[in-house]
């Protein structure tokens, strides 16, 4: 169990060992659309545990563990023994003790850590309440693939300082750019992490300033899964904080901007950017699937 790598921020690999798997992501991604057999990993089995609802992750990690050849088990806490309090750390030993990779979406952080802790085979986090790096994954192959390597270029985050906000601050640190993050007081990301960050991370209040001559912009939903109850209180505070053409007109003549999904039109993102023909949002969609297969291949051959 010592030596098995688990994928449970964007810390856990070198920068360029992310470098290789984005580099490996756009291959992938070509070999798939040329029709290649992919199908490396016969008879393997990944487990997805989802405590919280996804579409473009279980679909993503369904299909891309199919086309790697092996067979991914949805297992939800509802109908597992997860919901009725079996502990996290037999929970892992017993589902490892099958499966030749895991990946979670869970709300505390620690359950990720938990499990992996106790976890034989490879333990990929698929979001928590603080991080979402195999998004982090698909975005930065979408920036690679549209306008080269994001070294030293400098992105901007507006809206909530949320698990994505926290996974672009290990983002600035592992790729090497310089992030602006415009959030209302209130909703910063972790102070420890900015501390962690100071000389690649500021924060900037005003979007409008924040976004000024930025590469890439991104932004999220203001409320979160498990913020339902705040939305409100959420669209006050964040009112002024929507990625439109106007904030992106501050930004660099060739900047592009990015959304996880899903996405809110006319709450954190115009309707007019997210319907743009040129958008790159789809491409940032899709890129889930090249991005996790090549992070599947790179944790199932490190685990053989
Ligand atoms: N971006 C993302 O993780 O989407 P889902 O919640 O649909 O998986
Ligand atoms: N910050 C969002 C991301 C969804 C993919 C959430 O945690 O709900």
């Amino acid at each position: 169990m010592a030596h098995t790598r688990h994928f449970l921020t964007l810390l856990d690999f070198s920068p360029a060992e992310l470098n290789d798997i984005i580099a490996r992501a756009i291959e992938m991604k070509k070999e798939h659309r040329a029709g290649a057999d992919q199908r490396k990993f016969p008879g393997q089995v990944l487990g997805m545990i989802f405590a919280k609802s996804s579409t473009r992750t279980r679909v993503s990690f369904e299909a891309g563990m199919a086309q790697l050849g092996g067979h991914a088990m949805f297992l939800s806490p509802t109908d597992t023994q997860l919901g009725r309090g079996e502990p996290i750390e037999d929970s892992a030993r017993v589902i490892s003790s099958m499966v030749d990779i895991v990946m979670i979406r869970t709300f505390g952080h620690d359950i990720v850590e938990t499990f992996a802790a106790n976890s034989s085979v490879p333990v990929i986090n698929a979001l928590t309440d603080d991080f979402h790096p195999c998004q982090l994954l698909a975005d930065i192959q979408t920036y690679v693939e549209h306008r080269g390597s994001i070294a030293g270029k400098t992105v901007t985050w507006v809206g909530d300082g949320n698990n994505m906000a926290q996974s672009y601050i290990n983002a600035a640190r592992q790729f090497d750019f310089e992030l602006r993050i415009a959030c209302p007081e209130g909703y910063d990301p972790s102070a420890e992490l900015l501390a962690a960050n100071a000389g690649r991370v500021s924060i900037v209040r005003d979007p409008m300033a924040a976004a000024e001559g930025a590469d890439l912009v991104v932004t999220d939903v203001w409320a979160s899964m498990g913020q339902e109850e705040e939305q409100k209180q959420r669209e006050a505070a964040f009112a002024n904080y929507q990625v439109n053409g106007e904030l992106m007109s501050r930004a660099a003549s060739d900047a592009l901007y990015m959304h996880c999904l899903p996405a809110h039109r006319g709450e954190e993102i115009s309707a007019e950017l997210m319907d743009a023909a040129d958008t790159v949002i789809w491409d940032e969609a899709e890129n889930r699937l090249h991005a996790q297969k090549a992070l599947m291949e790179t944790l199932l051959l490190a685990n053989q």
